[in-house]
């Protein structure tokens, strides 16, 4: 019997679980079992595993976070000895490969272990959907409807108030949660990391809007945005200082509405309800593809790629040529944000 290993890097969302059974499942179906790992590269290298089989994965499919639990640590760069502790876990389970279910930082750790002789084969899994390569990624369309849910709900509140309601969602340097959830949901004013925030231009918008009689607006910002002629984004810490956290930007931007309209403001950080919870139906079925695909991989190479989609089709892409990259807004989806005046 062959024996692969599994574990899931980077921060959670929607899916991971519905790979992880979708693995456990194509791999017995291929007499292959599976050891899963807790707790991303952290839980590989201390070798903290249990075996998977198919009767304990029954249930997981629709249950967000993940079985395996997450984490975002690289040992092999952080921990001293982490490649040799690495290799270790992997001779010792006498596994063919490692599927690393994570994002683009988890890709790169994943290139990293394949150059060391841990053959990887990747799943791109984030709400973000910034990994390159793949047109989406496990997390992301479950992360949309959340936001877009919740901003449909404040718009008959911000209607009844007359109130201009600012929306923060995440997706770190890319606005595909913005911009998708924006477009989806009808809001007034999108504004996305790829593009300076043009302070004076969304004044102008919703002042006309004013004058049109409509006295509400729905500003949806993405965490990473940047203030026009500004180079540090909010909440970010000086150059240098490594990880850093994400957020604030909505609450000075309607600090800066309110000021400059008259109107009454109100911030909603949608933060991680985005991240949490049971994945979509096309995050489910994403991830079912996704999981059988890197079990084949995994078993019949290549390994050091990733799985991935494109136009609706399967594809491979090396780790090499993934690994940190990051994919910003397709330029046609923020046109017809912009085309619909938001
Ligand atoms: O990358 C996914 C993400 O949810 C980002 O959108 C967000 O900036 C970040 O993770 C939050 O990370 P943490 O859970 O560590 O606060």
């Amino acid at each position: 019997m062959s024996r692969i290993g599994i574990l899931t890097a980077g921060g959670d969302c929607p899916g991971l679980n519905a790979v992880i059974r979708a693995v456990v499942g194509h791999a017995a179906v291929r007499d292959t079992l599976v050891i899963g790992f807790e707790d991303g590269f952290a839980g590989f290298v201390e070798d903290r595993s249990r075996e998977l089989f198919p009767d304990g994965c029954g249930a997981i499919l629709p249950l967000g976070g993940s079985v395996l639990g997450c984490s975002g640590a690289n040992p092999f760069r952080d921990m001293a000895g982490g490649i040799d502790a690495g290799l270790k876990t992997f001779k010792k389970h006498d596994l063919r490969c490692l599927v690393v279910v994570g994002g683009n930082t988890s890709m790169g750790t994943a290139y990293a272990a394949q150059q060391a002789g841990i053959a990887t084969v990747g799943v791109p899994k984030t709400i973000d959907n910034d990994v390159a390569g793949t047109d989406t990624t496990v997390g992301f369309d479950t992360a949309v409807n959340t936001a877009t849910e919740a901003i449909d709900r404040l718009r008959t509140t911000a209607e009844s108030h007359d109130r201009i309601m600012v929306v923060e969602v995440m997706g770190r340097d890319v606005g595909w949660i913005a911009v998708t959830a924006g477009l989806a949901s009808g809001a007034d004013v999108v504004l996305t990391p790829e593009e300076p925030i043009r302070f004076q231009r969304v004044v102008d918008e919703i002042k006309a809007d004013l004058r049109r009689g409509k006295a509400f607006s729905i500003v949806v910002v993405g965490e990473g945005c940047r203030m026009e002629g500004e180079t540090i984004q909010t909440g970010m810490e000086p150059e240098g200082k490594g990880a850093f956290r994400l957020g604030g930007i909505g609450h000075r931007i309607a600090a800066m509405l309110g000021d400059a309209t008259g109107l009454e403001t109100r911030v909603t950080t949608l933060g991680h309800i985005q991240r949490g919870g049971s994945p979509s139906a096309a995050d489910r079925i994403l991830a079912t593809r996704f999981g059988i695909r890197a079990v084949d991989l995994a078993l019949d190479g290549p390994h050091g790629v990733m799985v991935a989609i494109s136009g609706g089709s399967l594809i491979i892409c090396p780790l090499q040529e993934v690994a940190g990259r990051l994919k910003y807004v397709d330029p046609s989806l923020l046109e017809t944000a912009r085309a619909i005046g938001a």
